[in-house]
């Protein structure tokens, strides 16, 4: 009996596993990229902040009072940065540990962080809660989120405006639902099918030299698929926009609203 040995076999076994081993490495580096992307944007404002506070401490007649206040700032914004690195490592290694968290917490955590820049540019705010709302999350993830989206929405309204977060529960569906609402400048259908990819912007960096790297919304979209989630947006030129983030709630808080 002859024996037919196909030689081509082991060969195309050997380059399957050296491309294997190739999109092993891409989506290494890739993961990379989003970390140091995410880590980068993040960190703009919270440098800024610790930044003013260290200026407004080193001033010769600061009161010791004054100083306190700066100093515990930049303690809060430093830790805040450790948990973003933290965050963001968790997610590129999958290994993120989420909590049980009321969304309607966390959105008065991010109003609070943007309070200051936010009545700067003569914005206010109105709280739609239907809640609480549960969903398990990262909530330093969600946070960064909604941060991103309420700067862009301040950013849509240069003239000063109203911006509208609601949070319900979406119990038929089993949805944790956080939407942000603006009546700035909208987006075209044209710019509506890019605003979700890395560094697409329409912006220029403002005179802090900052914003404009068009990686607030894919960071957004990475951590809320992360979430198993999903995010929209709806959109008219000069009228305005909403972004919906739809998370799945937390089953307990489903059934007892059920
Ligand atoms: N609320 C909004 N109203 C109008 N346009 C928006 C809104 N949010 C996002 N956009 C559009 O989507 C683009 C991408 O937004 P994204 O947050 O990713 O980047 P950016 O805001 O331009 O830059 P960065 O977030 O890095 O400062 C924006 O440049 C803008 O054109
Ligand atoms: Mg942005």
């Amino acid at each position: 009996m002859r024996v037919v040995t196909d030689n081509s076999e082991p060969a195309a076994q050997d380059e399957i596993a050296w491309l294997r081993d190739q999109l092993l490495r891409c989506q290494r580096l890739s993961t990379v990229g989003t970390v140091a992307s995410g880590v980068a944007h993040e960190f703009n404002n919270i440098l800024t902040t610790i930044l003013n506070h260290a200026k407004m401490a080193q001033k010769p007649n600061v009161t010791p009072e004054s100083k306190d206040q700066s100093l515990e700032k930049i303690v809060a914004a430093s830790q805040r940065a450790a948990a973003i690195v933290h965050g963001m490592l968790g997610m590129a290694r999958g290994s993120m540990r989420r909590e049980v968290t009321d969304l309607c917490k966390l959105v008065d955590e991010a109003l609070l962080l943007a309070g200051k820049d936010l009545s700067k540019h003569r914005v206010t705010v109105e709280k739609i809660y239907k809640g609480p709302v549960l969903a398990e999350v990262v909530p330093i993830q969600i946070e960064q989120v909604l941060l991103n989206l309420l700067i862009n929405a301040k950013q849509a309204m240069p003239q000063g405006g109203v911006i509208r977060v609601e949070v319900l529960e979406n119990s038929p569906l089993g949805l944790a639902e956080i939407s942000v609402a603006d009546a700035g400048c909208g987006m075209s259908p044209g710019d509506l099918g890019h605003i979700f990819e890395p560094f697409y912007t329409t912006k220029t960096p403002d005179s802090d030299n900052r914003g404009g790297t068009g990686l607030g919304l894919s960071i957004c979209r990475q951590i809320i698929d992360q979430h198993r989630g999903r995010i929209r947006v709806q959109s008219a030129l000069g009228k305005g926009s909403i972004f919906t983030i739809k998370l799945p709630a937390h089953i307990e808080s489903a059934r007892k609203a059920a």
